[in-house]
């Protein structure tokens, strides 16, 4: 049961949610089934696996080590069934607000799955221009402004609901990547994804990863993920999704207090389960009616008037 209240209610780029807590990429898979029980577990939305033209089989065994300080490091390498299996797991959607994550090396990859998944009743797209450990997809598109450009201007040419680009700490300026994405028309930026990371042991000497480098995640970036939140905000006019080691209501209210207007959780989910929407929607609504706000949105970018 979600805890609702109309002081959670908002708008994120012309979608509405119930409350500001969305499901980030890559967690709980792609099964419709898992999207409405987590729904049903009170979050607001929900973002997908990131999803490829063709199918990807990911990297082998070991590909996530969890770490200190509520933490992973995963070289998953964006497994998953390609988008015309996804299409027909989603195509009867009819009650999870769905963004669907996309992943591709060229703009003519975002324009066939786009195309196709534009007719499914998702709400909107989020293209993933950020995983730091696939070759030739992620943040290799990600830190080519003119690629990020022309990707953007596809996907947005062949659908009317709102698009988001992921964006994470590469290369190139998350800010000058940024202002690629939105001067091709994207609706809003969801920042941000994992970082480049490794983890070896000292008993073998080994890197842990399959791949060896992997992409670290969970309450280590936060304070990344807000700056990142904070200076896109501040410099942006469209909304900024909130995401890096969301793992309570504090965290949550943390990120809109930098600029989101709203934010992800993905990492806290392997250590506090499903619970942890209500919680934070609990935790949230507890934090307005002490600070005498009427709603969440009052907290968006708060912290731009120091
Ligand atoms: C195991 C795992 C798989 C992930 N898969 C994806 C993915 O497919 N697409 C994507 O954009 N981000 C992916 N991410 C990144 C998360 O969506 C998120 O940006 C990152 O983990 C930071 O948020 P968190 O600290 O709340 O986990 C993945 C992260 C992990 C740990």
């Amino acid at each position: 049961m979600e805890i609702e209240s109309k002081k959670l209610n908002l708008e994120v780029a012309g979608m509405s949610l119930r409350n500001p807590g969305i499901l980030a990429s890559g967690f709980l898979g792609i099964s419709q089934a898992i999207f409405e029980r987590i729904y049903d577990e009170g979050a607001g939305a929900v973002v997908s696996k990131s999803i490829s033209k063709y199918p990807m089989e990911g990297y082998r065994n070991p590909t996530i080590v969890i770490i200190e300080n509520k933490s992973y490091i995963n070289a998953v390498g964006l497994s998953n069934p390609g988008y015309e299996a996804f299409f027909e797991e989603v195509k009867e959607n009819d009650r999870v607000p769905l963004i669907v994550s996309l992943v591709g090396s060229d703009p003519s990859d975002f324009e066939v799955m786009t195309k196709k998944l534009n007719r499914s009743s998702i709400n909107g797209f989020e293209i993933n221009l950020s995983c730091p450990h696939v070759q030739k997809l992620g943040m290799e598109v990600g830190d080519d402004p003119k690629m990020v450009k022309s990707i953007v201007e596809t996907t947005k040419s062949n659908t009317t609901k709102p698009v988001f680009v992921k964006v994470g700490v590469g290369n190139t300026n998350i800010l000058d990547i940024s202002q690629a994405a939105i001067n091709a028309g994207a609706d809003g930026i969801t920042a941000i994804n994992t970082i480049r990371a490794m983890k070896i042991s000292i008993d073998n000497f080994n890197p842990i990863l399959s791949n060896k480098i992997g992409g670290l995640s969970g309450n280590s970036i936060k304070p990344i993920a807000i700056r990142c939140v904070y200076e896109l905000s501040k410099k942006f006019n469209v909304p900024i999704i909130g995401c890096g080691g969301v793992s309570n209501w504090e965290d949550a209210v943390e990120f809109m207090i930098a600029g989101a207007t709203s934010f992800q959780v993905g990492t806290a989910l392997g250590y506090d389960g499903m619970s942890i929407f209500n919680a934070i929607n609990g935790g949230i609504v507890k934090y307005l009616d002490k600070k005498g706000f009427q709603s969440v949105k009052e907290l968006i970018g708060r912290s731009h008037k120091y």
